[in-house]
């Protein structure tokens, strides 16, 4: 047998599973009874925080995301744990001053991250150079994504290219991240090659199921070099979800890449997360939709969550009808925008832009600010040029104000004035990054953290901002 070299397993189900497959709606309770198991695996990382679960638990779960991680951490002793961060975006939807990245970064890894994988929704490397140095400095792992998509621009010599700088600017790993599920089998020998080559840092392959083809797509990846795959446990995985642990283990088993991992323990995991599912499945948190394979997203290239996203934008305004039209319209307002990857919070840029175009009846009647703020070249660098009729159409005589730099290079700092805006709330420091974040949202928790303190009823507390009870 030729030369072992077992493959490294990320576990998804405490972050991505959960959020592709019930809007990430996981509570720490949920997670903490089972995570002394998982931490026996003997998984490389364990990905539990940042993408969408910050916002999502302090605005619908009522948590503490800064408490959620230091359980976790305090849980997995042996486990290394990961974290998803947009970059200049941190996990937020807008670019932020370098000063709140770094204090991000520096606070996640005081409260137990060891592994964050950082990306652009455009790819544009500027937006990662803070947080990788930061992380950098704080002696964590700085894995940088390249945000996986289609079209004429993103050819392997692009793929390369950036694989060469993201070595060369600090990262200690490259993640393919593969949101939508467009990478097909042969394609992933062909990049993952192309990546070895390259570059002397491990490869990472996160897929998601939503095309059908991911567990045939990370088969042929780690045949060709790939060191870590994303899998989640059973119960959370498929449909817009990434493949299955125990099925991947069983997979190599045998192999040169063997991963080692116990299937008795896994077994014991997947029952614990079970009854987990059913119970999303008969609340319709779990909606069947999703799980099933979804062959439109190699179409249109639209990712899962934007996809669900697309349709309670429509049901709001009961123009469902208008589904099909819309789904047409995203590859257009996608290449006029520069034709960036479809990823948070690009993908919900175009989807609202392309809702707007077919509601409208016109296209760009209406541009959101988010639209605008693209197209001023706030989010970065697009690979490909802006369509100029949009931008006249658009911006008009704010045009002249567009701008080439990395934008958060004209930002001033803005920690002090946010603690200064907050400071009523304050419990941690960690609060001020909540509220840097998410102003409203965070301000909503911190109410309602301080009526459970004083034993008051939160549901009977000022309610006024409608933001609980849950
Ligand atoms: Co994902």
């Amino acid at each position: 047998m030729a030369k072992k070299k077992p493959l490294k397993i990320t576990e998804t189900v405490l972050r991505d599973a959960h959020q592709s497959l019930i809007a990430t709606r996981m509570t720490t309770e949920q997670m903490l009874p089972i995570i002394d198991k998982m931490d026996k695996v003997g998984f490389h990382a364990v990905e539990c925080w940042g993408g969408a679960t910050f916002d999502a638990s302090l605005r619908f779960l009522k948590e503490d995301p800064w408490e959620r991680l230091r359980k976790l951490r305090a849980g997995f002793k042996n486990t290394k744990l990961q974290m998803l961060f947009r970059g200049q975006n941190i996990l937020g939807y807008r670019p932020y001053a370098d000063d709140v990245v770094e204090y991000f970064v520096q606070k996640s890894i005081a409260n137990g991250i060891d592994i964050i994988r950082i990306f652009d929704c455009l790819n544009d490397l500027r937006n990662l150079q803070t947080a990788v140095t930061a992380s950098n400095k704080e002696k964590g792992h700085a894995q940088v994504a390249l945000s996986y998509t289609l079209g004429e621009a993103y050819t392997l010599e692009y793929w390369v290219d950036i694989a060469k700088r993201i070595e060369d600017m600090g990262a200690n790993s490259i993640c393919i991240k593969d949101m939508a599920g467009l990478l097909v089998p042969t394609e992933a020998t062909r990049l993952v090659k192309a990546l070895k080559e390259a570059t002397s840092l491990p490869i990472e392959l996160h897929t998601h199921y939503t095309s059908g083809v991911a567990a045939m797509t990370c088969m042929k990846a780690v045949e060709a070099g790939c060191d870590i795959i994303d899998t989640a446990m059973s119960p959370f995985a498929l449909g817009t979800s990434q493949p299955a642990t125990e099925v991947m283990v069983e997979a190599f088993k045998g192999t040169e890449y063997d991963t080692g991992l116990d299937q008795n323990i896994l077994a014991e995991i997947a029952d614990y997360f079970r009854p987990l599912r059913e119970q999303a499945l008969d609340s319709g948190l779990m909606n069947p939709k999703v799980l099933g394979v979804n062959i439109k997203t190699l179409l249109y290239q639209v990712p899962g969550g934007m996809l669900s996203n697309m349709v309670s934008q429509l049901k709001e305004q009961n123009a469902e009808d208008k589904y099909e039209e819309v789904l047409k319209e995203i590859p257009r307002v996608r290449k006029d925008l520069g034709e960036p990857p479809l990823v948070t919070p690009s993908s919900q840029i175009v989807g609202t832009q392309a809702v707007f175009n077919v509601l409208m009846g016109e296209r760009y009647k209406v541009a959101t600010k988010e639209t605008k703020d693209v197209l001023l070249g706030k989010y970065g660098q697009t690979v490909k040029p802006f369509n100029p009729e949009v931008v006249d159409k658009v911006l008009g005589e704010d045009k002249k104000n567009a701008i080439t730099c990395r934008y958060a290079d004209l930002l001033e700092p803005e920690l002090d004035k946010i603690e200064a805006e907050m400071k009523q709330w304050k419990q941690q420091d960690e609060d001020v990054l909540s509220y840097a974040l998410f102003p409203q949202v965070a301000t909503d928790f911190f109410k309602y953290r301080e009526a459970q303190q004083k034993g008051v009823d939160a549901s009977v507390a000022d309610t006024k901002n409608g933001a609980y009870p849950v």
